[in-house]
């Protein structure tokens, strides 16, 4: 299968990468980092990125971030980081994809565990993946041409323990290797329409 992997530098984006890249032509994009650069908040970028790649079998994401804070402090402006940053750029990589993804390719989207798991101050994070999971669903029944979509919903990665030190406490972390299993599921499995979550 050829493979975009978009975030394919990240913690997380690697996971996909080290789980398909041995048996997939794997197309690594970032905003400056891997084969192809797009910036997946430009839907002109997003555009230009497919008509470079051409068709392919399967998309994933594991790009996004959003604000953290205290609700009560929280402005309107803050909460749309988790819209604008993480959920509308994932949402629109699906449909500005339908032209160039393959009959029965699949898209993968990348949530997380806040919106299961709640943390202080996590409320646009959780926010943000409670859309994009409940995207997943509900594009899954009237997705074309047996076009799969699903969630990727990790708990905090070991590798990303440092980056959120003191703010997941209690928190288990996960290994790469078993994130990876789940973008594996997604991309060479038969499911549609679910959250794979890895706690
Ligand atoms: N890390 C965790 O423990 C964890 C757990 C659960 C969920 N998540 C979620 O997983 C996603 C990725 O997190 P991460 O920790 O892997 O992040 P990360 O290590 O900071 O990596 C982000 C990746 O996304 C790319 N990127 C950033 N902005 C972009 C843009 N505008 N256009 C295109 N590519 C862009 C970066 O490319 P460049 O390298 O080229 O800049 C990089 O490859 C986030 O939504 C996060 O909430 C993370």
């Amino acid at each position: 299968m050829k493979v975009i992997i978009v975030g394919a530098n990240g913690a997380v984006g690697q996971t996909a990468v080290d789980a398909l890249s041995d048996r997939h032509e794997v197309i690594k994009v970032g905003r400056s980092s891997g084969d192809v650069q797009m910036d997946i908040e430009d839907i002109d970028s997003i555009r230009a990125m497919y008509q470079q790649v051409g068709k392919v079998d399967a998309v994933v994401s594991a790009v996004g971030h959003g604000h953290f804070g205290g609700v009560a402090e929280m402005t309107t402006e803050q909460f749309m980081k988790g819209i604008n940053h993480k959920v509308l750029p994932q949402v629109n990589l699906v449909l500005e994809g339908f032209d160039y993804i393959n009959d029965g390719g699949s898209f993968t989207l990348t949530s997380g565990v806040l919106n299961r798991d709640p943390i202080s101050g996590g409320s646009c994070a959780a926010a943000a993946n409670g859309a994009l999971d409940g995207f997943v669903v509900g594009a899954a029944v009237d997705m074309p041409r047996g076009i799969r979509i699903n969630a990727v919903s990790p708990e905090v990665l070991e590798v990303s323990r440092e980056k959120y030190d003191g703010f997941f406490r209690g928190h288990v972390h996960v290994s790469s290797e078993d994130v990876g299993l789940a973008y594996s599921k997604a991309v060479e499995g038969c499911l549609s329409g679910q959250v794979f979550i890895v706690d």
